[in-house]
């Protein structure tokens, strides 16, 4: 049966999802749990699959967390789940989502299409100076850095953007002319710090926020850059992180994602975009 889980089902995500080897994203998924909507198909009281659904106004919803516990595969759950949040995005949405390996071939079959190659980079950062770029941000640049995300992300995200500055653990902006014209985030996933997201309008802004944001991190830096950022990824490699898996960005039905995505050069996160 599917049903909407709450946060009193957290549990039991994370032992599916740690079992999936995908770790206990304690932090990631209450998050999750706040700004989406979490699908999940439990049987005997126990939650055997899950998938996040996450709406942003008007007409884009991101997917993730799309786990089935491994005793229940290939009886359809997985398919079971996804055409759930299909029908729950409605007809006229852009519904997109990183896809394993794994995945694929059933998000194929449910009619995805590949857009863009995409590749998990990390390492210890080789931190250099302070760049001077960019600055921490304060809750007064909230309002401006929504307005700056919406624009390039194509829909509103304020119900995620609003809460970076406690679920981050750095939030950096690059004012010019009397303007926001970038903002990254750095955020704990469990031992490792994930880069993202990171707005900007140009290479050098962009390299500035990372450096910045990874800069100060302990131990892992992750950051999850699509193949058309050749350049970038180029960079982030000579700074120390490595390629060390890839995954698909696919949208339902081939759709064109809104917004002025040249300006987005890595998402908050796979799950969130
Ligand atoms: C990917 C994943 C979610 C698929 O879940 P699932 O419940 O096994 O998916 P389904 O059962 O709906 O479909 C998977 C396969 O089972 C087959 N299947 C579905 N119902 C079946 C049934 N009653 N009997 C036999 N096979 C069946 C499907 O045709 C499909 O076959 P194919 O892969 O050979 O083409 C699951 O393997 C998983 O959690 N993997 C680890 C995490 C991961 O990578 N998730 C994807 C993130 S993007």
């Amino acid at each position: 049966m599917i049903r909407e889980l709450e946060i009193g089902d957290l549990a039991g995500c994370l032992d599916m999802a740690v079992s999936r080897d995908w770790g206990a994203e304690e932090h990631k998924w209450r998050l999750l749990f706040d700004v989406g909507t979490v699908f999940g198909y439990v049987e005997d009281h126990a939650v055997v699959g899950t998938l996040v659904s996450t709406s942003y106004e008007p007409g884009v919803v991101a997917l993730s967390m799309m786990l089935v516990a491994e005793s229940y595969e290939r009886r359809g759950i997985g398919r079971a789940l996804l055409s759930h949040a299909l029908d729950h995005a409605g007809a006229g949405a852009v519904v997109y989502l990183s896809a394993t390996p794994m995945g694929q071939p059933l998000y194929e079959r449910l009619g995805f299409v590949k857009l863009l190659d995409e590749t998990l980079h990390v390492g210890a950062w080789a931190a250099g100076h302070a760049t001077g770029t960019t600055r921490e941000a304060t809750p007064d640049d909230l309002t401006a850095i929504a307005a700056l995300d919406t624009a390039v992300f194509g829909a509103d995200r304020f119900e995620l953007v609003r809460r970076l500055p406690s679920f981050d653990e750095r939030l950096r902006v690059i004012w010019r002319a009397g303007s926001v014209v970038g903002y990254g985030g750095a955020w704990m996933n469990i031992d490792t710090t994930y880069i993202g997201p990171v707005i900007a309008e140009s290479f050098d802004d962009t390299c500035a926020l990372i450096d910045d944001l990874a800069g100060p991190a302990p131990g892992r830096v992750r950051i999850d850059l699509t193949h058309d950022r050749a350049e970038l990824r180029d960079w982030v490699t000579k700074r120390g992180l490595e390629p060390i898996a890839d995954t698909w960005v696919m949208v339902h039905e081939g759709r064109t994602l809104p917004g002025d995505r040249a300006r987005l050069w890595a998402p908050v996160m796979q799950a969130l975009g």
